[in-house]
């Protein structure tokens, strides 16, 4: 298999040589010397539209990335995912989350099999769950509606749901609420179930594996207040289960009628398409769920047919691969100005980081090079407020992805015209930024004397020519939301395969959990295990200490 290895593609070593050509231009001047530049480097998908302009690249840094794209043979690579083919190497499965959203007759195999027909089932299911939640069909084991869903799941059976439930909130039922919980720290327990009613409540318990600790720890404490509340009787009317592991589901209670059923070739983090948003459809009703999987497969289209200088996800990718592997900046921001979008950062950081996280390659050898960066972000205007003093004129260069609705689903007086004029400004104050030479002038316009404007001018400069990505979108809506998500996906793809990792196993968050199961029984009982360190000892002393 094609590797970056020791013998790094043609593509590659042509960027090692572009890199250091074009390091030290300046986006100021590529705009000057370009008046066609925005225009030229500006895509549009139905309705959202990305302007890319504002990156450190010209025609020929493009032609060589993807030069590149071509030379680790991503197109053969995007059509293998889409047939079914087990890229998942490490754990031998298909990835097909693209499957759950094809909305085309087109069959999708794996092991053989068309997996469209159980996908369809799976779906008409969610759609008659989610009315009869809504439409007071399903009531509680009272005959009270269920108007509050609590959903129990941890990663990719929470992060996924919560942030699209909470972007699509304009759309709930008025008499619906979602709560969800996640962690193992009881707090979170304690504060949903502080808030609901047992008999208008219905617990979802998300789990692909239906073994992960947290989850089924949140579950028992869930079941055991609701059945304190209702009686043993009330539980098949108050919790489902999503799951591919039917055995654990009704081991640990549920009835396996009230099980969701999903599979194997669809990842925990990009499982918000399958029975793992089921949330979702009761929350914002399976027609708008529909238009979300119908936005994504817009995406999917777009991905799988559109010629690569064109591709929104692999021009995305490949401008983090020049920046990543060559500018050495293994960071990036995901700044959302839209309220509702305030969770997004922490679902894209499950995606890009558990998928890309990864120091081995496909050959079986460590890499040496560079893959997932780090990712981070929030909403925008709060964290103009906070972090971006670093992105403006700290000492390293954060590439940066705006994005921004142009009509908000609350146009309280001049809000969002201030908002997007926010957001704006950011994006080309950070490819424009300030030289000590306007600053001085800027001071002296403003009244300096010559002292003032020697000790002010060079903290009052900017660097620039810092990255942004600009996603404009009209609305965000469940279809342009679907598109938007189904975009990073795509991208965090692109990159996997340039650099040559399976970005569909998680093996790395392992190693913790074991150690937890081994530390457990020490907090618990006088037991102590003689192969920890000295610091982690003396915390399991100090932890048993504080508690006596
Ligand atoms: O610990 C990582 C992980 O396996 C994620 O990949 C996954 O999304 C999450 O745990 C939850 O797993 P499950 O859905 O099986 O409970």
């Amino acid at each position: 298999m094609f590797g970056l290895g020791d013998n790094k593609p043609k593509a590659w070593k042509k960027l090692e040589t572009e890199y250091k050509r074009f390091k030290n231009v300046q986006m100021r001047d590529l705009f000057k010397n370009d008046e066609k530049r925005a225009q030229k480097y500006t895509l549009k998908l139905k309705d959202m539209f990305l302007d890319y302009s504002k990156n450190r690249f010209d025609e020929k840094v493009m032609e060589n990335l993807i030069a590149l794209a071509e030379e680790c043979k991503l197109e053969e690579k995007i059509k293998d995912m889409f047939d079914g083919v087990k890229i998942n190497n490490t754990e031998n499965r298909s990835v097909l989350h693209i499957a759950l959203r094809n909305r085309s007759k087109r069959p999708i195999f794996s092991d053989e099999k068309n997996v469209m027909p159980q996908i369809k089932e799976v779906l008409k299911k969610i759609k008659s769950f989610s009315d009869a939640v809504r439409f007071g069909d399903f009531v509680g084991y009272t005959g009270k509606k269920l108007t509050n869903i609590v959903n129990i799941g941890i990663g990719g059976s929470d992060l996924g749901p919560v942030m699209v439930c909470e972007a699509l909130r304009k759309y709930w039922a008025k008499d619906i609420n979602c709560y969800f919980i996640s962690n193992i720290d009881g707090t979170a327990c304690a504060e949903v179930l502080n808030k609901v009613d047992p008999e208008t409540t219905l617990f979802i318990v998300a789990s692909k594996t239906f073994t992960t600790i947290e989850t089924l720890t949140n579950a028992k404490t869930c079941r055991k207040w609701l059945v304190n509340a209702l009686g043993e009787h009330a539980v098949d009317k108050h919790f489902v289960a999503l799951s591919t592991n039917k055995a654990e589901v009704e081991k640990f209670g549920i009835n396996p009628e009230n099980m969701f059923e999903f599979w194997s070739f669809v990842g925990g983090r990009y499982s918000l398409w399958s029975a793992i948003g089921l949330i979702i459809s009761i929350a914002v009703g399976y027609e708008n769920f529909e238009k979300l999987l119908e936005g994504a497969y817009t995406m999917d289209e777009h991905f799988r047919t559109t010629e690569f200088d064109k591709n929104m996800p692999v021009i995305m990718a490949l401008l983090g691969i020049w920046y990543n592997n060559f500018f050495d900046v293994n960071r990036y921001a995901v700044i959302a100005y839209d309220q509702y979008l305030q969770y997004l950062p922490a679902y894209l950081q499950q995606l890009d980081m558990e998928s890309n996280g990864k120091s081995v390659d496909k050959n079986n050898e460590f890499v040496k090079y560079a893959t997932g960066p780090v990712l981070f972000g929030g909403a925008g205007t709060n964290v103009q407020h906070s972090f971006f003093q670093l992105l403006h004129q700290g000492t390293k260069m954060v590439p940066t992805d705006f994005i921004i609705p142009a009509i908000s689903h609350n146009e309280l007086g001049n809000h969002h015209q201030i908002l997007m004029s926010n957001v704006l400004a950011q994006g080309e104050a950070l490819m424009w930024g300030k030289t000590v030479k306007e600053a001085a002038e800027e001071l002296k316009k403003a009244g300096k004397t010559t002292a003032e404007i020697e000790a002010l001018k060079k903290y009052k400069s900017f660097a620039g020519n810092r990255p942004s990505n600009t996603i404009l979108f009209k609305k965000i809506d469940p279809f342009s939301l679907g598109m938007l998500i189904a975009l990073y996906e795509h991208k965090v793809f692109v990159q996997g395969i340039i650099w040559n990792i399976n970005s569909f196993d998680q093996m790395g968050v392992e190693l913790g959990k074991q150690m937890a199961l081994n530390i457990l029984p020490e907090l618990e009982g006088n037991a102590f295990g003689v192969t920890h360190d000295s610091s982690t000892l003396s915390l399991i002393k100090q932890i048993k200490k504080f508690r006596k």
